[in-house]
């Protein structure tokens, strides 16, 4: 079943179109990879799903052929569609475990009748049970105390996973979430990918370390100048003509490192 379909879907920012119609169509349980070169509209892509931007034309689906173009972004992850941004987006002078209470609070369905039932303090320890689970499960348990700008970069991404997760997402867009890692929280961040997916999480990524891709995916989409260049298993992406050609100039796709290309 596909729980996610763009159709047709074009951006443009003036003159320039970001995304091209656009089709692209995920299934229930992938972790799909979205590549290409800088500047192809990958995040553009992440923004028009996730509702910070409006497509310019085309349309797109969710669970059930739900239309969700144009709907607000806060409506958009109620549903739970929910995204990473490319940066962290967290409170700094917060520590690890008020972030996601704070993150639960903003999405939680609140309901006013709380205040005279005395369900709120209910529903708050509720909120920092749920948080304290979803730290701990990002391996973030030890450092639950500890300020936002305090942690290491790899933890920072983490949190913002886990931050994404305080909305309970069941299609999680990740805008590339290994950036400016060292080889160990690299292995580290994958092994968490795999652990949220396993959740039975649906996976959208953007990222530019190859290897890794490869290593993840079951399956790649390649964006470039916002159009669809190709798609398929990890495999045949490797050795498409295509694919090969878009990054040349920049590094060969095979290196092994990968990190290098197309930044
Ligand atoms: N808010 C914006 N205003 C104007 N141009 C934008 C905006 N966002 C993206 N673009 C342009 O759209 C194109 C695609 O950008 P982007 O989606 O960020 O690419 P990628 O994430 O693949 O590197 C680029 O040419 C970029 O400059
Ligand atoms: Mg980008």
């Amino acid at each position: 079943m596909s729980i996610l379909e763009v159709k047709g879907v074009s951006k443009y920012f003036g003159g320039l179109a970001a995304l091209s119609n656009l089709n692209l169509t995920i299934q229930e349980g992938e972790i799909r990879g979205i590549i290409g070169p800088n500047g192809a509209g990958k995040t553009t892509l992440f923004n028009v799903i996730s509702g910070v931007y409006r497509p310019t034309s085309g349309q797109i689906f969710y669970m059930m052929g739900k239309r969700i173009d144009g709907l607000a972004s806060s409506r958009i992850a109620k549903m739970g569609l929910v995204r990473t941004f490319q940066r962290t987006a967290l409170y700094h002078n917060f520590t690890v475990l008020r972030n996601v209470t704070v993150a639960r609070h903003l999405h939680a369905k609140e309901n006013i009748f709380g205040v005279f039932t005395g369900m709120v303090k209910k529903m708050e320890e509720e909120n920092v049970k749920k948080a304290l689970e979803i730290v701990e499960f990002m391996g973030l348990g030890r450092l639950k105390n500890e300020l936002a700008s305090n942690l290491p970069h790899g933890y920072q991404r983490a949190l913002g996973i886990a931050i994404a997760l305080a909305c309970e997402p069941r299609v999680l867009l990740l805008d590339e979430p290994l950036t400016g890692m060292t080889p160990t929280e690299k292995a580290q961040m994958i092994d968490l990918i795999r652990k949220v997916h396993q959740q039975g999480i649906t996976i959208l990524m953007v990222e530019h370390d190859m290897k890794s891709v490869m290593e993840l995916c079951n399956y790649i989409s390649v964006l470039d100048f916002g159009k669809l260049l190709v798609e398929g298993p990890p495999a045949e992406i490797q050795n498409d003509e295509a694919v090969i050609t878009a990054y040349l100039g920049t590094e060969d796709i095979t290196s092994p490192g990968g990190e290098k290309v197309a930044t």
